[in-house]
């Protein structure tokens, strides 16, 4: 069901796959810190990251080694031969001579969809732009299965809704666990209307506000986003949204008991320290689960049974 298979959009999965997917990270997730296990041995890994990360990247590397196999990287264009003006499809070509899988990061939407129509081993995009990254939804969606639960989920989605590519995936794949979106941002930062005409067509209950005490007493996941200042064509419209909502300890004072806060990370200031050392706080949890999570995603698409 997976094996070659391109990871590239959250919407190319039924929900039948992601659970499968999940599953798999459960059944690893003892091999993400301590216990060894020789699953991917012999097998390797490209990451080719034309955009800046330190999560995606080097939680790949960690689920690659702990599962025995090995990673080469290109972290930076500089360092590579893309300052020599090579183009992508090329560098895919010449890297899947040497890697069984290859993880790709570029600024270009539709690049990694590209890359998968020539590449001869199985690409995982790991962010094209403003456009998918599908392994940070899988950890999401593990994390909230992890740490709250899937099944009536409330969840309140905050910040950049207009171009945080993780948030766009997210709702996506919580319509298809019937979750209750309910959307916070500054009017300029509003979730783009055709994914939220997608959302009620598919029979899900989105409410739009620019307050979080709206919403937050009800929630159960709150999932806070970076504004996404690189993505913005004109530097003044982000200096207008710029610190426009932050979140506090005051600011949880209504929300139920085991509502948990996640966040993609890196932050900025959208999430004070104080709120760190609350219950509530799992974003740091998370990113671990991105090891898990990656973990299950090569060794399926490798074909290597747990
Ligand atoms: N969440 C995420 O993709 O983080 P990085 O940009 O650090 O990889």
């Amino acid at each position: 069901m997976f094996t070659k298979r391109h990871i590239i959009s959250m919407r190319d999965f039924s929900r039948a796959e992601i659970d499968h997917i999940l599953q798999r990270a459960e059944a690893l997730e003892p091999f993400a810190s301590k216990k060894k296990s020789d699953l991917l041995a012999g097998k390797i890994l490209a990451m080719l990251f034309y955009e800046p990360s330190t999560r995606t990247r080097l939680s790949f590397e960690t689920a690659m080694r702990r599962l025995g196999g090995e990673a080469i990287s290109m972290v930076s264009t500089e360092a590579s031969s893309a300052a020599k003006g090579e183009m992508l499809a090329d560098t895919i070509r010449v890297v899947g001579e040497y890697a069984d899988v290859i993880v790709l990061r570029h600024p270009k939407e539709g690049s990694a969809r590209m890359a998968a129509e020539i590449s001869k081993v199985p690409i995982i995009n790991a962010g094209d732009g403003a456009g998918h990254h599908p392994t940070q939804t899988l950890l999401d969606l593990y994390t909230i299965k992890r740490e709250s639960h899937l099944r009536n989920l409330n969840i309140v989605l905050i910040g950049d809704l207009k171009y945080g590519r993780t948030i766009h995936s997210l709702a996506y794949a919580l319509s298809l666990y019937d979750a209750k979106i309910s959307l916070v941002s500054p009017e300029q930062l509003q979730m783009p209307s055709e994914i939220k005409d997608d959302l009620k067509k598919r029979g899900i209950d989105v409410y739009e506000t620019t307050k979080l005490e709206d919403v937050v007493a009800d929630a159960d996941v709150l999932y806070v986003t970076r504004i996404q200042k690189e993505r913005f064509p004109d530097p003044s419209e982000y200096q207008k949204v710029a610190g426009s909502y932050r979140i506090s300890t005051e600011s949880l004072k209504n929300c139920k008991d085991d509502m948990i806060i996640m966040h993609p990370l890196p932050r900025v200031d959208e999430i004070d320290v104080d709120v760190d050392s609350t219950k509530h706080a799992k974003y740091f949890k998370q990113a671990f689960y991105g090891i898990p999570v990656r973990m299950a995603v090569l060794s399926l698409v490798l074909g290597c049974d747990v």
